[in-house]
């Protein structure tokens, strides 16, 4: 789950905030497109979620790990819920593709065996399995994109934020990219993505939110299209005042990592094969605040 509550986000410096009272909440499992002007805000809303940056003020949960008790300690389990993917790639451009997503492994304390076992399924997860031995600048933007993809999904996250994937790919590429994540979404990865390609918002209809001079001025849940504007789902604010946020009482911080639905991605086989237990696990994260705003789709 991830879950804005009225977050704003003022840079230093700056009169306007880059984000005015954002209020957000992202069931797992969701597809959702974060869409919007250049300078909408859409990179800050995803930099305070990967904690690159700190709100001015607000609330934010991902994964039931609440940001404001976050301690450094919660930091591994933060990064092992989440797996970002950026525009640029960010590969270390002296290690192979192999070697990038082995490190993502690496820095995590995995066993040396389990690195070996769990590479080359996560190369072929991303159609990357004979392009292992190749450095980023042997390889095609796309390639280097499910490279990154690789890297991010090693750890095998519950969430997987991509700011966006597709900025410097072509058209055919980048619909590879976007089915490829939507692929990990069917898994049961809760994906969110910014975008400016109208085209595979409008193909993909799915959850659509767009942001506006740091606002949110449309939330379509379903079957969304591309709307810089928000009219397809125009949002009646409704008084602060009236929030019954359970958040406002605050949440105790957790004391060990929150327990999750977690898909697998099976080393041991010879097959790439993601799986969800089917345990149920306790409900570790708090129940998602009231809505304060109505949708009208
Ligand atoms: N590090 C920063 N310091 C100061 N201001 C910033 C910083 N990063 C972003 N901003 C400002 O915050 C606002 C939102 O920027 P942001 O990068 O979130 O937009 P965006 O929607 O991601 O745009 P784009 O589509 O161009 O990537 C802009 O006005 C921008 O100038
Ligand atoms: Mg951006």
């Amino acid at each position: 789950m991830i879950l804005l509550d009225d977050v704003v986000k003022y840079y230093p410096g700056d009169k306007e905030p880059a984000l005015k009272h954002v209020s957000l909440h992202i069931q797992p499992k969701e597809f959702v497109f974060l869409v919007g002007q250049s300078g909408a805000g859409k990179s800050t809303l995803i930099k305070m979620l990967t904690r690159e940056e700190v709100p001015t003020s607000g609330r934010i949960m991902v994964g039931g790990i609440d940001y404001e008790y976050m301690k450094r300690r919660h930091i591994p389990h933060l990064r092992r819920r989440l797996g970002v993917v950026f525009q640029d790639y960010k590969l270390l451009p002296n290690r192979t593709a192999y070697e990038n997503v082995a490190f993502a492994l690496e820095i995590v304390g995995v066993s040396n065996a389990e690195i070996r076992r769990t590479v080359p399924k996560v190369l072929e997860l991303v159609g990357l399995a004979d392009k292992g031995h190749k450095f980023p600048s042997e390889l095609s933007g796309g390639e280097r994109q499910r490279v990154a993809i690789a890297r991010s999904m090693a750890r095998q996250p519950k969430i997987l934020i991509a700011d966006e994937p597709t900025g410097n790919l072509d058209v055919e590429t980048s619909q590879g990219i976007v089915h490829l994540l939507e692929e990990i979404n069917n898994f049961g990865t809760t994906i969110l993505v910014t975008t400016h390609d109208e085209n595979i918002v409008n193909q993909l209809r799915k959850r659509v939110v767009t942001l506006r001079h740091g606002e949110i001025v449309g939330d379509q849940k379903n079957n969304g299209h591309y709307d810089l504007d928000g009219f397809r789902s125009k949002i009646i604010k409704r008084p602060l005042a009236n929030s019954t946020s359970h958040l406002a009482t605050g949440t105790p911080q957790p004391t060990e990592e929150p327990k999750e639905e977690q898909p697998i991605i099976h080393a041991s086989s010879n097959r790439v094969r993601v799986a969800t237990p089917k345990t149920p696990t306790p409900a570790a994260e708090p129940k998602p605040r009231a809505p304060k705003r109505r949708f009208i789709n």
